[in-house]
């Protein structure tokens, strides 16, 4: 499994993690298998939210004796995103999941409170040790803008941002943005969320072309292309230990740049639009 640094949070994370949400859909016995069967793949990022039902609490289970080996984040609902609500959301969160620390911690999207209070409330959560970095969801070039100097230079440590085949808005402005300012992209929803090319389409023809080639699977191919450039990481969500394993398999593969050429243009960028599509 390739690693990189995560932005400016100090340390290196798998390119390819693991998602949560709805993460119990397959059952609660299968999603914590999944997981640990992903950890033990070398996709230890693990990615959760308070929004995420109970999420946290698998999540809580499945990293069980394992903590230091996982770089775990978890996500602030803006309607809880004041200066105290912070605080306290990330004390329910480290309760739900069993442990003392977040390795990064996100505001899930802009809502009504001032970023100021939000990132006092992560400094001071900093400080206390109960997370080791934070970051940002959703995130348009204009609130990036803002959130650098809210922040300060070199805190933000991620932009998570939905980012597939068929949605690739973010290079427009996001990554070069965040390529620039060394902050980690994180793309969710990597198979969009649960549409992935199908095999009878034109796109869904060239992966699988590609992923015979490689000894692979077009999801794989899928994976890889989104991690292509350095501050790129994904988290695909898998509730079934066998889908955790095809994306683990990701890690370690190489495309050509034929291979990235082709993909680029049977998935076209498109134009920029107007705002940044979320999930
Ligand atoms: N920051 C945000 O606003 C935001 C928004 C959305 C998502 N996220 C994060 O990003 C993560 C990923 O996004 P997502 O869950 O929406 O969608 P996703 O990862 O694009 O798609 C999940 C779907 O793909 C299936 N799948 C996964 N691996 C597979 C494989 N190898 N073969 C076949 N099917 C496979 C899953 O099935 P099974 O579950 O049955 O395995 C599930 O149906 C989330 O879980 C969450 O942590 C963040």
């Amino acid at each position: 499994m390739e690693r990189r640094p995560f932005g400016h949070a100090g340390r290196d994370a798998p390119v390819i993690g693991q998602g949560t949400w709805h993460i119990d859909g397959g059952g609660r016995r299968a999603a914590v298998q999944a997981l640990r069967r992903g950890l033990d793949l070398g996709m230890t990022h693990v990615d959760t939210a308070e929004m995420y039902g109970d999420a946290e609490e698998i999540v809580g289970e499945a990293i069980d004796g394992r903590r230091d080996e996982v770089f775990l984040v978890s996500k602030v609902l803006p309607e809880n995103a004041s200066r105290r609500g912070t605080v306290l959301a990330c004390e329910r969160s480290l309760e739900r999941l069993r442990t003392d620390r977040l390795d990064c911690y996100l505001l899930h999207w802009r809502g009504r409170y001032p970023l100021e209070d939000t990132f006092d409330a992560f400094e001071r959560l900093r400080r206390d040790g109960k997370i080791l970095s934070w970051g940002v969801s959703n995130f348009d070039v204009s609130d990036l803008d803002e959130a650098s100097k809210a922040g300060g230079a070199g805190r933000i440590a991620c932009n998570q941002v939905l980012y597939h085949l068929e949605e690739r808005a973010i290079e427009h402005a996001v990554l070069p943005w965040c390529e620039a300012h060394e902050v980690a992209v994180v793309g969710y929803a990597p198979f969009g969320h649960g549409s992935f090319p199908g095999p009878d389409t034109p796109g869904g023809r060239l992966l699988r072309r590609i992923a015979d080639a490689q000894g692979a699977t077009p999801r794989q191919v899928a994976l890889r292309f989104l991690v292509r450039r350095p501050p790129l990481f994904t988290i695909p969500k898998a509730s079934r230990p066998a889908h955790a394993e095809e994306n683990a398999g990701a890690g370690g593969l190489r495309l050509s740049h034929a291979e990235i050429a082709s993909i680029d243009e049977a998935f076209p960028l498109g134009p920029p639009p107007r705002e940044l599509p979320t999930l």
